[in-house]
């Protein structure tokens, strides 16, 4: 089981106990709040606050600029169906049991190859931007989820890194089914808790920045911390920054692959 589906699974349970549908968009369009909210506003400040690291990415081409006001415009209005090209959707690989992908459902491209460059070129400049203390591989970073957060009008992916480091009696015992058999990723605190990365894209920041987040580095501001969470896991859950609309998913030698809620 991914380690995000069991907040999902949660999050799911407390909607069906409230009554409310995590879908719904609220009826006055005033901006729905999200725990992520403060965390999210800070990243804009400056000096940045300790836990997160800049990364600089490359500046987007023109043709990628455009695409990325598309992207975050289609992704505050929760949809993201008219960037996608389902003639072109494939299976994501599998490996023995295992499922990466939230679904069995078909992944899609984007219809943009611009886009699909500029996400993809994040997906495989993390290793070299985080001296290499990430990789890309089924075991560590594969996957992104996509979220809108209209309190600050901004679209943003979590990128989840160190998925599934390798179970060990002493420094991680955990079972984390299918996809953690054959892991060659030794449980390591220290890289552990630096295994999200988060790039946002508000009015201010055309192009979108990318974070490298440091779990254990609380600000004090209870607010701010509430997305800060503990180890061993150490998972930023996107359902804490925003909507969420959709997962990336990336291994070399395939195509970047989107997956809708
Ligand atoms: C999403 O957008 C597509 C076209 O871009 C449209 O056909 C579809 O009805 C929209 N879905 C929702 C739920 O609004």
């Amino acid at each position: 089981m991914r380690l995000a589906s069991l907040s999902l699974l949660l999050a799911a349970a407390a909607s069906l106990l409230l009554g409310v549908s995590a879908d719904a968009v609220p009826a006055d369009g005033a901006p729905e709040s999200f725990p992520g909210d403060a965390f999210l506003q800070l990243l804009n400040k400056t000096p940045l606050p300790k836990f997160a690291t800049k990364l600089i990415l490359p500046a987007p081409s023109p043709t990628a600029r455009r695409q990325l006001d598309l992207f975050r415009t289609a992704a505050l209005a929760r949809n993201l169906t008219s960037l996608l090209s389902p003639i072109n959707a494939f299976h994501f690989p599998t490996f023995q049991k295992c499922e990466l992908t939230k679904d069995e459902n078909p992944v899609l491209p984007f219809t943009s190859p611009a886009l699909e460059d500029y996400f993809t070129d994040i997906f495989t400049s993390i290793p070299k931007l985080t001296q290499r203390k990430l990789a890309l591989s089924r075991f560590d970073l594969f996957h992104a989820h996509v979220f809108a957060n209209t309190a600050t009008r901004t679209a943003g992916v979590v990128f989840h890194s160190r998925e599934y480091p390798a179970e060990n009696d002493k420094t991680f015992p955990y079972n984390l089914g299918f996809c953690q058999v054959g892991s060659d990723e030794p449980f390591d605190d220290a890289v552990m808790r630096r295994r999200n990365l988060v790039w946002v894209m508000d009015s201010s920041t055309p192009g979108g920045s990318l974070y490298w987040i440091d779990m254990a580095d609380k600000t004090g501001n209870a607010d701010v911390d509430a997305v800060l969470q503990d180890g061993p896991f150490y998972t930023l859950y996107e359902t804490d920054l925003g909507h969420v609309l959709a997962d990336f998913y990336y291994l070399n030698g395939e195509p970047l692959g989107v997956s809708l809620y």
